[in-house]
């Protein structure tokens, strides 16, 4: 029996699908290496736009026909909304919530209870053997408003850190080189079991300093920090460890503090900058991306300008700008009209993006010149190039046919630029972790 799985979304769904792979491993099921060849097909919903969940429908409808001609069984799990659940149950053969996987054997019948209770215990079967993301919580209790994670992912909780450093421990050991703290506000870690479990700067701490004695160079990226939790104490721990990656994440939504208030984001845009202007002066080469939502409700013409003023303080790297799409049910679709039209806000996201482009460029030609480290994830074959990300994962790309580094670190002279992408040549291999040598 094989089965093929479909992570749609965001980071945390892609470490889901390594458990739920986890999972149907354990009970004999293998991989196949596309939908056509599978037995059990299963999408990890995303719930944060509408655009996702319609491709959850679309594939849905796809397999259905298929089962006109041969057998196959579907089951859909990860971020999905009370009122999506309740259609996925006649359009799919199994709803998986996340916290039901480890019984997911006893759903498809054919074997017995599963070896283990909690989603967390779950052995992942991991993507990849170099790189590995590590959950440390789930869910959130922020309610942003117009954010389905709190509805689809539930209240906020912590991982043990016994359990996440154990983990952290033997990805270490068995050689792998970049690890990403994972969870929807990563700094609120431990708030949850106050006085029973670390703080999140703690376990960073912890994590760094066992990263820092790995007999191989490793990188530790964690994401994503609210702002309104970011600590000093986080940053100096971060400064501390070399292997904690000099980067940051750090959600912005929108540069314009009634809209902030509007999204229920607890903090304002001065606030914010002065997180960010701490973080450049506890880390200078910081590299730091962002997160923004344009069109949100009634967002007037100033309050977009706004956001175009602080995405040109914040001189970001990079920026995931989103246009807002309502979700049901969260309370921005109660309170308030979604006004701005569809190509406004296409056209606000084009505005920003040039914005952005600006900034990300005379960043990276800051780095023009310079030998820096590069883990290699992947060649492109027709023009033999390997492609790798830097610390602050820009993408760099430098000529050489040798597939064996793909996995492995090197050092790469920057030779030049563009906003998004960094070209440089091959120095040397860089596995060996420069804290020992
Ligand atoms: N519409 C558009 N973007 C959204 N995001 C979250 N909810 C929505 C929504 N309803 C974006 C936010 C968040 C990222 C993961 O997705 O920017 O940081
Ligand atoms: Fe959603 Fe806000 Fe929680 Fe992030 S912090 S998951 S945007 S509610």
């Amino acid at each position: 029996m094989k089965y093929f799985l479909l992570p749609l979304g965001c980071a945390t769904n892609k470490a889901d699908a390594e458990r739920i792979a986890g999972v149907l491993s354990s009970v004999g099921y293998t991989t196949a290496n596309s939908e056509e060849e599978a037995d059990l097909i299963g999408v990890i919903a995303c719930s944060i736009r509408q655009s996702a969940i319609d491709r959850v429908y679309g594939k849905v409808h796809q397999w259905n026909q298929w089962k006109k001609n041969r057998t196959v069984t579907t089951f859909v799990s990860g971020c999905m909304l009370a009122a999506d659940q309740k259609k996925f149950l006649k359009l799919f053969d199994l709803v998986v919530p996340l916290d039901k996987v480890p019984e997911m054997p006893h759903m498809l019948k054919e074997y017995g209870t599963s070896p283990v209770e909690h989603f967390w215990d779950i052995t992942p079967k991991r993507q990849h053997q170099y790189k590995a993301l590590v959950p440390i919580q789930n869910g959130c209790d922020k309610f942003c408003t117009y954010c389905a994670v709190p509805y689809t992912r539930g209240r906020e909780v912590s991982r043990s850190s016994k359990d996440i450093l154990k983990e952290v421990e033997s990805l270490i050991q068995s050689g792998v080189r970049q690890i990403t703290l994972l969870g929807q506000n990563v700094n609120s870690y431990g708030l949850d079991k106050k006085g029973e479990e670390l703080s999140f700067a703690q376990l960073l701490d912890a994590v760094g300093t066992m990263a820092d004695k790995a007999p191989h160079r490793v990188w530790i990226h964690y994401t994503s920090p609210h702002p309104r939790d970011m600590t000093r104490e986080v940053l100096e721990v971060q400064a501390k460890h070399p292997s904690l990656a000099h980067y940051l994440n750090l959600p912005l939504q929108s540069g314009n503090n009634d809209v902030l208030k509007k999204m229920n984001r607890r903090y304002t845009v001065e606030h914010y900058m002065t997180i960010l202007d701490l973080a450049r002066e506890i880390i200078p080469d910081m590299t730091v991306s962002t997160d923004i939502i344009v069109g949100f409700c009634d967002e007037t013409e100033e309050q977009f300008t706004d956001t175009c003023r602080a995405v040109e303080r914040a001189h970001y790297d990079i920026a995931f700008i989103a246009q807002y799409s309502v979700r049901p049910g969260v309370v921005a679709e109660k309170r308030f009209a979604d006004t701005v039209a569809k190509d406004e806000k296409k056209r606000r996201h084009t505005v920003l993006t040039d914005i952005l482009k600006i900034g990300a460029l005379n960043n990276n030609q800051q780095l023009v010149g310079k030998t820096i480290p590069a883990l290699v994830e992947t060649a492109s074959r027709k023009d033999g190039k390997l492609l790798a990300r830097t610390e602050g994962l820009k993408s760099i790309e430098f000529a050489s046919t040798d597939e064996s580094l793909i996995g492995h670190f090197v050092l790469v002279r920057v030779e030049s630029c563009d906003a998004w992408r960094l070209s440089g040549t091959y120095l040397s291999a860089a596995d060996e972790n420069p804290i020992r040598a």
